[in-house]
């Protein structure tokens, strides 16, 4: 389904654009009733909040799991993403994050792509994430926080001033990945209070409030962050960032798991829009 125009201008000025209850409730569930299960998959792709058992995120799922490889591939989703970016696109990354009721943990202040730039040799920021909604978002569960138009300052340079080693996550040999900071509450290139308070002076700041099945595009420099969910709602969303296929990342020294930076660069064909919903209903646990 491709935007309009003024959905494309929208886009462009505010660097984000919500289209609400884009799936049907039917597809959310048919999504939802996957998560279970890959929750408990023990997978380096699995990254743990700071409690050391709630799960914090679930990476590359698409590639494994054919709801979610549905959903990467779904028309409502592939269109915008094409235009936006202005090419083919491929999958350049895929995660759920959970952001379970009491327990999910922030997201500091940031924008992506410093982190794809720095970390994975990213040429240009012609890129989009779409974020998909599995659960209601709202002022209670820890929304997304953005500020509006800060993608025009462009890729903010700041240094790492993370800790190297951060939380409970381990690879099988028991050491620390250090790509991890990059996923934890303990956020690799965090932007500081100052210039946080500098940029919300200048263009403000907002939240998103949207129902299930809703679908937030937004830019890869778009400033944006989260609190931590209190509430006894989860917060379930799914990210997945199109890359342009003209825009391949060129050779790092640690180039970082395939899980977080896709190497198949193939460009996304989009499937029928009823892609979804053709999955049977008998794969819903009420
Ligand atoms: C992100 O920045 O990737 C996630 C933000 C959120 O889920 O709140
Ligand atoms: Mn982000």
């Amino acid at each position: 389904m491709y935007l309009t125009e003024e959905q494309l201008l929208i886009y462009r000025n505010q660097g984000f654009l919500l289209l609400s209850e884009y799936f049907s409730r039917t597809e959310v569930e048919i999504m939802k009733s996957e998560l279970s299960a890959l929750s408990t998959e023990n997978s380096p792709k699995k990254i743990i909040e700071k409690d050391g058992k709630t799960v914090r995120s679930l990476h590359g799922s698409h590639t494994t799991n054919d709801v979610f490889n549905c959903l990467t591939r779904h028309p409502f989703i592939v269109e915008p993403a094409m235009q936006i970016v202005g090419n083919q696109v491929y999958i350049y990354q895929f995660k759920v994050n959970l952001k379970a009721a009491f327990t999910g943990d922030i997201w500091k202040w940031h924008q992506d792509y410093i982190y794809w730039r720095k970390e994975d040799g990213m040429p240009k920021p012609q890129v989009v994430n779409a974020m998909c909604l599995l659960d209601d978002m709202n002022e209670f569960n820890g929304p997304l926080f953005v500020i509006p138009s800060s993608h025009k300052e462009e890729m903010i340079d700041i240094t790492d001033h993370s800790p190297r080693v951060t939380n409970t996550n381990s690879n099988s040999s028991g050491e620390s990945n250090t790509w991890i900071s990059s996923f934890s509450a303990n956020l690799k290139y965090s932007l500081s209070q100052e210039l946080i308070a500098n940029l919300v002076s200048k263009y403000g700041i907002s939240f998103i409030k949207a129902a299930a099945g809703s679908v937030l595009f937004f830019d890869s420099n778009l400033v944006h962050a989260s609190s931590n969910n209190i509430s006894p709602f989860g917060r379930s969303t799914v990210i997945i960032t199109y890359n342009s296929i003209e825009n391949i990342p060129l050779p790092v020294q640690n180039p970082r798991p395939d899980f977080l930076v896709s190497q198949d660069y193939r460009p996304v064909t989009p499937l029928a829009p009823d892609a979804l919903s053709q999955f049977s209903r008998s794969r819903i646990k009420f």
